[in-house]
């Protein structure tokens, strides 16, 4: 059986987190790593899909561990929305590399490096078959990257999440640690959040759960995973109703 040629998804919010950029270093963003993951999304470009991306920034900067180390939280949260903007930054030279059309929007107003955040020039430069990468987070304090995912998924009208990981999908226990842990094929919001399932932090699920966004949680690193997924096939762990 071939590959279905068609995406199941007209519209996707990608997230990447900023650890996946990391690749054999402790910190910033392996070259590597951005040209590996840049080849995946590329390798989307014959399906015609419209893309948006938001990216974490852990690889540079955890404001969440800086604020429990004793640092105010909300400068430390601030830190991390900016380590995203040099993320997104690095992934849309990655993508640019590969000649796709990329714009870089920002929830925190920086105007010589990026474009603001504007919703409706967002679907605009969606519609034009460019990838839009938003960076800064949700641009508030106390809100994960996850969450600024969400609620950009949801602005944009975004058909799914495709949320990217290194292990396969979400599984009943730390697969690292537990080795009777096993994955989910499928399961539901309800789920993730009262059994307290590690695949985004509650607001972000409770977000896509009142607004009956799915989310596919998935490995990157398996090369044409991401083609897999937005083509329907049955990878990963599907989180819906
Ligand atoms: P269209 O209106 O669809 O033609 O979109 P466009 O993005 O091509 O047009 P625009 O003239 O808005 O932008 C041209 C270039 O300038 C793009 O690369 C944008 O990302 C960039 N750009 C637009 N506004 C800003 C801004 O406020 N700051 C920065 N740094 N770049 C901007």
């Amino acid at each position: 059986m071939g590959e279905k040629k068609k995406a199941a998804y007209q519209r996707i919010l990608l997230k990447l987190s900023g650890e996946a950029l990391l690749g054999k270093q402790s910190t910033g963003v392996d070259p590597d790593v951005a040209n590996y993951i840049a080849d995946e999304i590329g390798s989307l470009a014959d399906l015609k899909i419209q893309i948006g991306i938001v990216i974490g920034g852990g690889n540079i900067f955890r404001g969440v561990q800086a604020g429990a180390r004793g640092m105010e939280r909300t400068t430390a949260d601030y830190m991390g929305m900016l380590a995203t903007v040099i993320n997104s930054l690095a992934l849309q030279s990655a993508l640019e590399a590969k000649g796709l059309a990329t714009r870089v929007q920002s929830s925190i107003e920086m105007r010589e490096i990026a474009e603001p955040f504007i919703q409706r020039k967002a679907l605009r430069h969606l519609e034009k078959g460019r990838i839009v990468i938003f960076a800064g987070g949700t641009g508030n304090p106390y809100f994960s990257t996850d969450t600024a995912a969400s609620l950009r998924a949801m602005e944009i009208r975004a058909d799914v999440i495709l949320k990217a990981t290194k292990v396969d999908g979400v599984y009943s226990a730390d697969p690292v640690l537990d080795h009777t842990a096993v994955m989910f094929k499928k399961i539901s919001y309800i789920d993730v959040l009262t059994k307290n399932l590690k695949v985004m932090d509650s607001t972000a699920i409770s977000l896509c759960r009142d607004n009956r966004l799915p989310l596919v949680v998935f490995n990157l690193q398996k090369k044409g995973n991401i083609r897999g997924v937005v083509c329907g096939k049955k990878i990963g762990t599907y989180v819906g109703e």
